[in-house]
């Protein structure tokens, strides 16, 4: 049995809440209420015949990326979802501050990078602009140190469990 604690980090309104209500309870509002601080959420799931992975996911407040409790949050945390919104470009822009906030304040045991990976989030939504994210981000996260990149819709149930899924198969490589 495992116990992974992941972070879900990322601007204000990008859908962190939504992404986790989703994958834990299958469900989802249009109703927006800012996190305050941290949330907590937990899901076990049956990895393989031998393994149980319990998740525990810290839903932090967007508002904390100004705020010095990130290094309290980040604590021990192996895994990492950075979620922006892919209609707004200022949320994307975002991710490279919380990225090097994460990187600076948490690492794994022998020294590397947490897994962390980049969500785009409210895919289904049709944007008035033009898409600031275009083609393919492999090389973008290779630069910047992601583990990967997924587009998703916390609404729509696009790519959610998928996410987690990939997550968790890299913070299982690492362990
Ligand atoms: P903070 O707690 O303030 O950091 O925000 P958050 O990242 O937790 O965002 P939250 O999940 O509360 O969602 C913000 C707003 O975006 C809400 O009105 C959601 O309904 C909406 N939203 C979240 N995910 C999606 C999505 O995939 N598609 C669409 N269309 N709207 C979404
Ligand atoms: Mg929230």
């Amino acid at each position: 049995e495992y116990l992974f604690k992941v972070l879900v980090i990322g601007d204000l309104g990008t859908g962190k809440t939504s992404f986790i209500k989703r994958y834990v309870h299958h469900s989802f509002s249009d109703h927006y209420r800012a996190t305050i601080g941290v949330d907590f959420a937990l899901k076990v799931i049956e990895w393989d015949d031998e393994r149980v992975v319990r998740l525990q996911l810290w839903d932090v407040a967007g508002q904390e990326r100004f705020g010095n409790m990130t290094r309290v949050y980040y604590k021990e945390a192996v895994g990492c979802i950075l979620v922006y919104d892919v209609n707004k470009m200022s949320s994307f822009e975002g991710c490279n501050r919380w990225k090097e906030d994460l990187d600076e304040k948490v690492s794994l045991p022998n020294g590397d990078r947490i897994p962390c990976v980049l969500v785009g989030n409210k895919k289904d939504k049709d944007s008035e602009s033009e898409p600031f994210v275009t083609g393919n981000l492999e090389e973008f996260c290779k630069s910047k140190g992601y583990a990967g990149w997924f587009e998703t819709s916390a609404k729509d149930n696009i790519n959610v469990d998928e996410t987690i899924k990939f997550l968790i198969s890299c913070v299982s490589d690492v362990k």
